[in-house]
C-alpha cells in the first residue's frame, strides 16, 4: 500500500556513506585506547545506521539492542516512553554510546538518557544520524550528528512509515499526504 507514497530523496547513498565515515572517524577521536564503546541500538529505525557505523569504525565494540514504544499524541513526560525491549548487557563500568537514527521531539532520547543514567555507566554518549532540532520539546545532547534536517517525515535507510521503506539505501521526505499522524498512538520505533 504505501510503497505508492510519493518520495523525494533527500541524502543519497553516497552522501549517508560519506557522512557516516566522517562520524566514524569523530567517534573513534572521542575514546581513547583502552576506552572501546558499547554501542546501543534503538530498534529498529536504528539497526542499518549501526551495521554501517560498527563497520566503519576502526576498533573493538560491543553491541547490544533496546526496543521502546512512544506514544506521539501524548506530552506527559511521564509513561509516554516504554520499555519494551530492554538491555541484555549492563551498562555499570561501560562507555556507553546511544545509536539512534533521528531526534524528532527528544522524548525519546531523553528517556533513554534518563534510564541509562540510573545503571551508572562510566561514560555516556549519542550518535544520531538525522536531527530534526526545530520538534524538539525537552533538552537533549548529542555529541554526534550526522545531518540536521528539516520538519519533514523521512524513511529509508531504517527509517519507516508504518513500517514500510526500511529498506531503502537512501533517505526520502514522504509526501505530507502519507505522513503519520502525530496523534496515531503507540508505536514501536
Ligand atoms: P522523538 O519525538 O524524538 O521521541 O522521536 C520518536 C521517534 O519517532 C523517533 O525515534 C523515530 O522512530 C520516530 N520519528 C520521528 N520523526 C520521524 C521521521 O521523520 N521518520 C520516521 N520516524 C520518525
Amino acid at each position: 500500500m504505501s510503497d505508492r507514497l510519493p518520495l523525494k530523496v533527500l541524502l543519497t547513498a553516497g552522501q549517508i556513506r560519506d557522512r557516516v565515515r566522517e562520524l566514524a572517524a569523530d567517534i573513534n577521536r572521542s575514546y581513547p585506547a583502552g576506552r572501546d564503546p558499547h554501542l546501543v541500538s534503538v530498534l529498529k529505525g536504528s539497526v542499518i545506521f549501526l551495521a554501517d557505523l560498527v563497520r566503519a569504525l576502526d576498533r573493538p565494540v560491543t553491541i547490544d539492542f533496546v526496543m521502546v514504544s512512544s506514544y506521539r499524541g501524548d506530552t506527559r513526560s511521564s509513561g509516554r516512553v516504554t520499555l519494551v525491549k530492554d538491555l541484555d548487557i549492563g551498562l555499570t563500568d561501560r562507555d556507553v554510546l546511544i545509536v539512534e537514527d533521528i531526534v524528532d521531539t527528544g522524548q525519546t532520547l531523553w528517556w533513554l538518557l534518563d534510564n541509562f543514567r540510573a545503571r551508572q555507566p562510566r561514560s555516556l554518549r549519542t550518535v544520531s544520524l538525522l536531527d530534526k532540532r526545530s520538534r524538539r520539546t525537552v533538552e537533549v545532547d548529542i555529541e554526534h550528528v550526522g545531518f540536521a534536517i528539516e520538519d519533514r517525515f523521512v524513511v529509508g535507510y531504517g527509517l519507516d512509515y508504518a513500517e514500510q521503506f526500511r529498506q531503502l539505501p537512501y533517505i526520502a521526505v514522504l509526501n505530507q499526504q502519507g505522513r503519520q499522524r502525530r496523534e496515531d498512538p503507540p508505536s514501536t520505533k
